[in-house]
């Protein structure tokens, strides 16, 4: 049917890939945003309880179903069903999955081509180009399409070179990279004046907010996205995985990573928005919000580097190199989805689907930056708020109902010898069954009547 499966050469190729695709712009600029606004440390404390009670369960859920099957989510999920109506149901959430994951890859390629022309503007600067520099950081349709479609392409480059050779590869280098230039620019912006008060609005709650349903609903839905779930990319990682490895170890490894780098990223980001703010700076709107979304990361931190001088120039491009890694470390695991299934029912080439595809999605993020006002955040808040959580939802239920506990549980021990008396066989079967679907559904019920 199919040529030979990918698999990951070694457990920290694995790590790497699947922590890259975890960590993106959503732990370097969305999870020190929100934190910002929504209470700093009650947002963090928030944060982490759900990321352990909540999204490392449905992590799990993704990684075994993909181990067992050893195939793309919507073959995964009807070699899981018992029934025609659970067959159909797996068919949908399968291709539901990979229609989100490509809406989201749509407008991640929008932004994470913003990251890439200011780390060439920074570069730019540093040779003096002046001119070209302040092209490459005015928004305009031509800079915004050129390099949306130039990260597509570095996107797609990665992904058709296979799993071991690609994927793995390239998160292999990318990510210790990352970690270094993130934790250089953490030491270099706490010599500032002003780091101080960042670290205090990050770090000293204002339990005030912790009832607030808003912070609720934001700390859900960034823990589902910056754990990349619900849409089937955990489950592919999870496919490639060997026989060998203990799942349950390496989930919790993905999720502590991920979670580290989003806490350490706030080191850096809250930080560095006091010192712009200490400069003169307009971080807050008239609202007396913070500058929300895109303008924080593309206005207040540009502006900052400039201020800086020469020292600026090295310090906003190793920030923007850092982006850019985080991202397409990240958009690959996206593609990676539609790729798999696409080469394994439809017989097409790794090079072909991944062509196809990546051309595909181009389109519709073209679309999106022509008409960005309408779309951009409609395309972002339907994808992320609604449908990903909502599919994280069926996985669960793919898991906790619908695939027997004998099943899993002998999947588990592949690799994990001993695991029916462990913790972890303890305490997930009920999460998966119980806590995770009735959390879900909760915040739903609320994001509906709020
Ligand atoms: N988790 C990544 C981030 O934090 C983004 C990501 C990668 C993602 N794959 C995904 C989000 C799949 C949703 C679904 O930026």
């Amino acid at each position: 049917m199919s040529a030979p499966r990918g698999e990951f050469s070694s457990r920290f190729g694995f790590l790497m890939a699947a922590s890259g695709s975890a960590v993106g712009l959503g732990n370097i600029w969305g999870f020190p945003t929100n934190a910002a606004s929504n209470g700093g440390a009650a947002f963090l404390f928030t944060y982490l309880i759900l990321a352990f009670a909540l999204a490392y369960p449905a992590l799990m859920a993704e990684l075994i179903i993909g181990r067992h099957a050893k195939a793309n989510a919507v073959t995964a999920l009807r070699g899981l069903s018992t029934s025609p109506a659970s067959r159909a149901l797996g068919t949908t959430v399968g291709f539901a999955g990979m229609i989100t994951v490509s809406f989201i890859l749509s407008f991640y390629a929008i932004v994470s081509g913003w990251m890439m022309a200011y780390m060439l503007a920074a570069g730019a600067d540093i040779v003096g180009a002046d001119a070209f520099s302040s092209w490459l950081q005015t928004p305009g349709l031509t800079r915004d399409s050129l390099f949306t479609v130039v990260f597509m392409m570095l996107t797609i480059a990665v992904v058709v070179a296979g799993v071991k050779h690609g994927i793995e590869k390239w998160a292999s280098r990318l990510m210790p990279s990352l970690v270094v230039i993130l934790v250089a620019l953490i030491a270099y912006v706490m010599t500032l004046d002003g780091a101080m008060d960042g670290l205090r609005l990050y770090l000293v709650p204002d339990f005030s907010r912790v009832a607030d349903t808003g912070l609720l609903l934001s700390a859900m839905g960034q823990a589902f996205f910056s754990l990349s779930l619900g849409v089937g990319t955990m489950l592919i990682y999870g496919s490639y995985i060997s026989k060998r490895e203990n799942l349950p170890a390496l989930g919790g490894m993905v999720t502590l990573l991920d979670i580290a780098i989003a806490v350490t990223a706030g080191l850096l980001i809250l930080p560095a928005m006091m010192v712009a703010l200490n400069n003169g700076i307009q971080i807050y709107d008239d609202q007396g919000g913070l500058v929300a979304g895109p303008g924080l990361i593309i206005a207040v931190l540009p502006a900052l580097f400039e201020q800086m001088g020469s020292a600026g120039m090295l310090v906003g491009l190793a920030f923007f190199v850092l982006m850019t890694i985080a991202s397409l470390t990240s958009s690959i695991s996206m593609l990676e989805v539609p790729l798999s299934y696409m080469v394994e029912t439809r017989s097409v080439s790794r090079r072909k689907a991944g062509v196809v595809l990546g051309a595909g999605i181009a389109v519709i993020s073209l679309i999106i930056v022509f008409n960005f006002n309408v779309l951009f955040d409609l395309v972002v808040s339907l994808t992320t708020e609604y449908s990903q959580p909502l599919l994280g939802f069926f996985f669960a239920i793919f898991a906790g109902w619908i695939w027997n506990r004998n099943g899993i549980l002998a999947e588990i021990k592949q690799g994990c010898e001993g695991a029916e008396h462990g913790m972890f066989w303890r305490i997930w079967p009920f999460y998966i069954r119980f806590i995770c679907p009735l959390a879900i559904l909760a915040v739903y019920v609320q994001m509906l009547f709020a």
